[in-house]
């Protein structure tokens, strides 16, 4: 049984194959958090809350309360009752006073996983999940809290979300209302988080925990390019395969924050939910606010472990797109190749080479619409500029299916240029704040998702170019962060709900998108990798990684991204050199190595290729075929980290049965007087041996002296090797 209530002893388990999590239920009714780590069977763990201990007891010694919660693991710590900690809840009545202290009332366990309104959330069948939902109460503001725990078991992830119902008479407002905490007894630990920038997303950060609040957020209207929705308590010095994690992550695509705090008892507690400045909540009487989720995984066998909890997770029970076990066509972008300087002629003279070289399809990126051929302008406007493209967009589609190319476009929704048509004609639809200059940022504002009116607009308008060519993908863009937080259609009092209406508007946009589109391929993008975050991945099975396409600058931004997400959901694209971002020259093999480590396309003008280029990019191509489904399927092992210290950057991949491997191995570049060395492999079957070329080697030989990487020279920079199982 996955949830077990042990109801002597008032103990909760929810135990998945490998882990258990336990709550207990005090006599003064609060929520406590007893134990997350490895599986254990027995609920006798009261002992835990050091209940004996008088006088920090509430039950025993009520004066001492403060004392008491200084250190008591409150399972889902409320303001202004004395926790001085961080606090997951905070709530206003219609007095101004903030205080309050749900009681456990009852709870029920039901099977599978319910959904979250208006939210990407996990799925799964009764079979496969089961959800407690632990009800409280607040008399004093006639306040209900659910909190909610689904339990994967197979794939050792609990879920947690929460929601809060007024059912009194007066509005409330909800200042703070994270969806996860968890107090774990500090254990060594350090705390590791993913950060960056534009061009430099997701990079790996390991801390020490010093004591106080550490935290990364985002307070820009998206997950952001800067920090990511994800947090970790890690032993310090663990390593793929030895060492405690404990991880959240959100499934949430706006402000967030992630915090690990440590206090002067060796406790830590680890926050995670929509970040609270900013936020604000009206609750009217009757009504109920749903916080997104947290995915939530320990494991016991260091990083590999979380990795592949997570993948696991995201793969069966949060990607809906029918793409997700599919092959994704090859595709060419034309962004880099043109930028906005293209008329039909260049575009086609592109596809034919692409097609040429076995490319399958042709993405039309920014600049094919309004009078756009700069930055500055037209975004709103989605008509086609005939000026460019004189036929249209189905002409052109039509063109591009006789030289055997699907087609794609770009479009970015979600914005309004100063000037475009739509602002002349609707400048209140800008998030705004009456008498302040709007922030520009890439000359572009935003629109005002957060109004019915303006998202069934943008709907229209989206599907009025869907509906115009054959299009089989569209590439969602989101170009800047929120500022001068406003909104023309909110009253005051709910102005503080704008950050978060804004989000919940992109979702029923790409939820209705999905639904009438539901053969669309959805590529989610924001200047790259700014919203790459578990719930853009519930609409769209790919995001577009980052805008620097070097492969040296990739490594370390698609393994922070790796360590999280499928390989199947990381865009990345084979592309010209000198890099665009920074300048690099890379050999074409290992742009092309590179990029098979996720959704594989080009984004170069094909028309400029030497002969050997293309002979290089067709090789390419042929691999690919051989290896996606590998790629897509397969469990993904880190094997060595240049950004952690190693000499290369080298993993793999292994299907389930552990028939078929795809090893990568990539040098920086110009290392001196080079010797090479031997990559251990892993995740092999040890009985077994595998075919490398014409080689046959045993299993254990490859995982415990490692597979020759030849030598660096100014050639040779990175190397992939295909493993085969030898059938008996
Ligand atoms: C963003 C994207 C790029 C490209 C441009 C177009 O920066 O990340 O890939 O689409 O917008 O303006």
């Amino acid at each position: 049984m996955a949830i077990v209530y042990d109801e002597a002893e008032k103990v909760f388990l929810l135990n998945t194959q490998n882990t258990t999590y336990a709550i207990a239920i005090t006599d003064e009714t609060f929520l406590c958090h007893l134990y997350y780590g490895k599986k254990i069977q027995d609920s006798h763990i009261r002992y835990l809350l050091k209940e004996d201990e008088s006088p920090y007891v509430p039950s025993v010694n009520k004066r001492e309360t403060n004392s008491f919660l200084d250190m008591f693991p409150m399972e889902y710590p409320e303001t202004g009752m004395g926790d001085y900690r961080e606090s997951a809840f905070c709530v206003r009545n219609v007095e101004g006073h903030r205080a309050s202290q749900c009681g456990y009332r009852h709870h029920v366990i039901k099977n599978g996983k319910p959904e979250i309104s208006g939210l990407p959330a996990t799925f799964a069948s009764d079979e496969e999940c089961s959800t407690l939902y632990l009800y409280c109460e607040d008399e004093v503001l006639q306040l209900q809290l659910c909190l909610m725990y689904s339990v994967f078991e197979k794939e050792d992830i609990i879920t947690r979300s929460v929601t809060a119902e007024n059912y009194g008479k007066q509005p409330l407002y909800i200042e703070k209302i994270l969806s996860a905490c968890l107090d774990v007894e500090d254990r060594n630990f350090e705390w590791v988080s993913l950060h960056g920038t534009w061009a430099r997303e997701r990079h790996i950060q390991a801390m020490p925990i010093a004591v106080g609040r550490q935290n990364v957020a985002s307070f820009k209207g998206e997950s952001s390019h800067q920090e990511h929705p994800f947090i970790a308590l890690a032993t310090k010095g663990a390593t793929q395969d030895v060492g405690e994690i404990y991880a959240m992550h959100f499934v949430y695509s706006g402000n967030f924050l992630a915090q690990i705090e440590k206090n002067a008892f060796h406790m830590l507690r680890m926050t995670m939910g929509i970040h609270p400045e900013g936020f604000t909540w009206k609750l009217e009487p009757g009504g109920c606010f749903a916080t997104p989720e947290v995915v939530m995984t320990y494991s016991a066998e260091g990083y590999g472990k979380m990795t592949h909890n997570l993948h696991e997770l995201y793969r069966r029970h949060l990607i809906r797109s029918a793409y997700l076990h599919k092959d994704r066509p090859i595709l060419i972008n034309n962004w880099e190749a043109t930028y906005f300087e293209f008329d039909e002629k260049k575009l086609l003279d592109i596809a034919k080479q692409a097609a040429r070289l076995g490319i399958e399809m042709f993405v039309l990126d920014d600049g094919w619409f309004g009078k756009r051929n700069k930055d500055d302008s037209s975004l709103g406007d989605w008509n086609v500029n005939l000026e460019k493209i004189p036929g249209g967009l189905h002409k052109l589609s039509q063109e591009l299916k006789a030289l055997g190319l699907k087609f794609g476009i770009w479009m970015e929704p979600e914005m309004i240029s100063p000037d475009s048509e739509l602002y002349r004609k609707h400048p209140d639809w800008a998030i705004q704040i009456p008498g302040r200059d709007i922030t520009q940022s890439r000359a572009q504002y935003v629109l005002d998702l957060s109004r019915q009116e303006i998202v069934d607009y943008v709907y229209e308008q989206i599907a009025k170019i869907l509906h115009s060519a054959e299009i089989s993908y569209l590439k969602w863009d989101m170009n800047r962060q929120l500022t001068t937080i406003g909104s023309m259609g909110l009253v005051a009092d709910r102005q503080g709900e704008l950050f978060h209406r804004y989000v919940l508007g992109v979702y029923q946009l790409q939820e209705r998108l999905i639904r009438e589109f539901p053969d669309l391929l959805l590529e989610n993008c924001s200047g790259g990798g700014a919203r790459f975050d578990p719930g853009m991945l519930y609409y769209s099975p790919q995001i577009w990684c980052s805008d620097d396409t070097d492969a040296i600058e990739r490594l370390a931004i698609q393994e922070g991204t790796a360590m999280l997400y499928p390989l199947s959901c990381i865009g990345a694209h084979v592309s010209v050199c000198p890099n665009h971002a920074v300048g690099r020259v890379t050999p074409l093999e290992t742009r092309g190595h590179v990029a098979m480590a996720g959704t594989f396309g080009y984004e170069l003008d094909v028309t400029k290729l030497s002969e050997e280029e293309k002979e290089e990019i067709h090789k390419q191509i042929v691999c690919y075929h051989r290896y996606k489904e590998l790629i897509r399927e397969g469990d993904y092992i880190r094997l060595l980290s240049m950004q952690k210290g190693d000499r290369a950057d080298a993993w793999m991949v292994v299907d389930k049965l552990k028939n078929r491997a795809l090893v990568w191995c990539v040098r920086g570049l110009n290392i001196p007087n080079d010797k090479g060395f031997f990559l251990r492999l892993k995740g092999l079957d040890v009985e077994s041996k595998y075919h490398i070329d014409e080689k046959q080697y045993s299993a254990d030989v490859l995982m415990n002296c490692g597979i020759r990487i030849k030598p660096a020279d100014k050639d040779f920079v990175s190397n992939i090797f295909y493993l085969e199982r030898q059938t008996k």
